[in-house]
């Protein structure tokens, strides 16, 4: 009697404990599931990026500041020229999106830096992300899968998603009222995520970072929006390039106790100390197809000594979705 009893209370026990467990093993998300809903939403395109297929090469170099020395040990800030490949894209899985989509724009840096050492920095042209967990960014894939009635997304769904999905709406906002930029050397790029810098008595700053233009932010006006070609933001780079190198300014924010550390939807204060960490110059820029940056996998966790990530879950999650896409794409699929 006393073994049945005690044997109903272990079961209890088990399940107490186990069915929170359970729910949340059920709630999470894989990347491999993301990928597919991104190759389902926007279709495959064999050898491609999964997301971001739109883009242009590029190549330049960074010189870093004394300032950002201070803050971060890493190789990238030690005055000299660290080689550059960087890469401009349009978000999304669809090669025929038109340059005037009001979706993101990016900016992937790859740093080459002293002793075969890499550090990347991949960044979207919005302040803030649309997503604070990979739920969230599940989800706005199934809920913006073309209807196949219609070719568009089912308004009802969009409607449904924002309703339940809170986190998604800031950067939502952003990319309704602010037109897309004229031209990627007129458009400012941030990490969005909080990352940490190291510097040699291994003091740690949290740190948020941005790409300032120096050619100054210009976005598309109505007008240009609706009369715009669909393919303008690689040709005007190029050009641009040519008549001399585009510069950015690298701007660090240095982060102060109670600023969001783990969640890339909310903006931090503007008051924030700023420091000039670098100047970014890209030199030449031309067509993906065979061309340096066409495969390299901008991995946001690739980084050297001196820099490292926070515990943001976006940030962290988008390590394995790149690798799955990479290893398609390289693979030929
Ligand atoms: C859940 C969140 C995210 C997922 C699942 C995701 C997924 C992906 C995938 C699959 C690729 C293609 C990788 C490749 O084949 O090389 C990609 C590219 C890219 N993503 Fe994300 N991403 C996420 C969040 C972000 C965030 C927060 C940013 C910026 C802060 C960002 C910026 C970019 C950029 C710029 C590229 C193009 C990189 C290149 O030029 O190769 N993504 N993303």
């Amino acid at each position: 009697m006393l073994k049945i009893e005690s044997g109903l209370w272990l079961l209890a026990i088990v399940y107490v404990f186990s069915t929170p467990l359970c729910m949340a093993a059920q709630d999470e998300v894989t990347a491999d599931q993301v990928v597919t809903a991104i190759e389902s939403t926007f279709g495959v395109t064999p050898g491609e990026r999964r997301n971001h297929i739109k883009g242009t090469c590029a190549l330049g170099e960074f010189v870093g500041s004394p300032e950002a020395a201070a803050y971060s040990r890493s190789a990238m800030f030690s005055g000299k020229p660290i080689p550059v490949i960087a890469r401009l894209s349009l978000a999304g899985g669809n090669p025929k999106a038109p340059d005037t989509a009001k979706s993101p724009r990016g900016l992937a840096l790859e740093f080459k830096l002293p002793g075969n050492n890499l550090q990347h920095m991949t960044m979207l042209n919005t302040p803030i992300f649309g997503a604070m967990q990979a739920r969230t960014f599940l989800d706005l894939m199934i809920a913006t899968k073309p209807d196949p009635a219609t070719g568009k997304p089912d308004p009802e769904k969009i409607k449904a998603f924002k309703a339940t999905h809170p986190d998604n709406l800031a950067q939502a906002e952003y990319l309704a009222k602010n037109n897309p930029p004229a031209s990627y050397s007129s458009s400012s790029f941030g990490g969005i995520h909080t990352f940490k810098f190291i510097n040699r008595d291994n003091k740690t700053t949290l740190v948020r970072w941005q790409f300032v233009p120096q050619d100054g932010e210009k976005r598309l006006s109505d007008d240009e929006l609706k009369s715009s070609p669909p393919n303008f933001l690689e040709q005007a780079l190029i050009n641009r390039t040519k008549q001399g190198p585009v510069h950015w300014d690298m701007m660090v924010s240095i982060g102060e106790p109670g600023d969001p550390e783990d969640n890339p939807t909310l903006a931090w204060p503007e008051s924030r100390k700023q420091i000039k960490a670098g100047t970014l110059t890209i030199s030449s820029a031309l067509p993906q197809k065979g061309a340096e940056c066409e495969k390299i996998n901008f991995d946001p966790l690739v980084m050297g000594d001196g820099i490292e990530p926070s515990n943001d879950p976006i940030l962290l999650f988008r390590s394995p979705a790149y690798a799955i896409s990479f290893s398609k794409r390289l693979g030929g699929l």
